[in-house]
């Protein structure tokens, strides 16, 4: 388990970007509760929330960490009125909201934080960041804290591993998105060559290595495919050796 503010939440959570097939991917998401995955991400921009609603019915609870995001400008033209759109469509108050990707950071964390004190969200947190936006923000936050960072982190893709300091010292969980680089990552040479050694999926072998780098990384793959979702979890069981996550590197 992992960490989001007070919360303990699955290794991994799923995504529910550019999703294909809106019944497969409920079947999916209903199976991936089942399985123990209690973390699931949105957006205003996805227009997923009721495909999620249907899948915590279909599940029987709520009790799903749910992470949304909303547009810089919904949150500085009325955040208010977005965020009772989101709660409307999810059928919940989510636990967690960012600033989709941050255009002037301060006034949107801040607008963030009424959210919370009138009750329309639990947490706050930004998305697709630099360490400097990142910065600014936790300066500007009074009431709230940021509790988590969505940003992209693959193999593949690295450059978020720039914010860990800061976040590993202040706890603040990173959502680890797009973590399979849309399949890039699982054409990596080593990351192939370690899947064979382990007779595993490539796609085990990813999520592992990602679950390797700090305990803050929460990976969340989108997946609307019974067989990928197995395989995503079997990553959170599997153990890599030293020499393995060094050749991944
Ligand atoms: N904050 C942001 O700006 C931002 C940006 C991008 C993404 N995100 C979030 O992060 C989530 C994940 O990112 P993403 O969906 O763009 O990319 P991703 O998770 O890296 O890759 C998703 C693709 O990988 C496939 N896949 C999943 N499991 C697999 C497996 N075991 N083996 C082979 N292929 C597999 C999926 O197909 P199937 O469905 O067929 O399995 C899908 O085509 C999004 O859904 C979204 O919630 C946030």
């Amino acid at each position: 388990m992992r960490r989001i503010g007070p919360y303990e939440v699955s290794d991994i959570g799923l995504g529910s970007w550019a999703v294909r097939d809106p019944k497969a991917f409920v079947d999916t998401l209903v199976k991936a509760f089942e399985m123990g995955i209690n973390l699931v991400d949105t957006a205003e921009m996805y227009k997923t929330e009721p495909l999620i609603k249907e899948a915590m019915e279909r599940y029987g609870s709520k009790e799903i960490f749910v992470t949304t995001k909303l547009y810089p400008w919904s949150i500085r033209y009325d955040a208010e009125k977005a965020m009772k759109r989101q709660i409307e469509r999810l059928g919940k108050v989510p636990e967690l909201v960012l600033v989709h990707w941050p255009e002037d950071i301060a006034t949107e964390v801040r607008e963030l934080e009424k959210l919370v004190d009138k009750g329309l969200v639990e947490m706050i947190g930004v998305s697709n960041v630099t360490k400097e936006q990142l910065e600014v923000a936790l300066q500007v936050t009074k009431k709230h804290e940021i509790v988590a960072v969505q940003n992209k982190y693959s193999p593949t893709f690295r450059v978020t591993e720039e914010l860990f300091p800061i976040m590993e010292k202040r706890g603040i969980a990173l959502q680890a998105h797009t973590p399979l680089d849309k399949g890039r990552a699982l054409e990596l040479p080593s990351v192939k060559e370690v899947a064979n050694r382990r007779n595993v999926p490539p796609a085990s072998v990813v999520i592992a290595w990602l679950l390797s780098r700090s305990p803050i990384v929460i990976p969340i793959p989108k997946t609307e495919n019974v067989k990928h979702l197995e395989e995503l979890l079997l990553g959170t069981k599997l153990n890599l050796s030293e020499e393995e996550l060094e050749l991944i590197g």
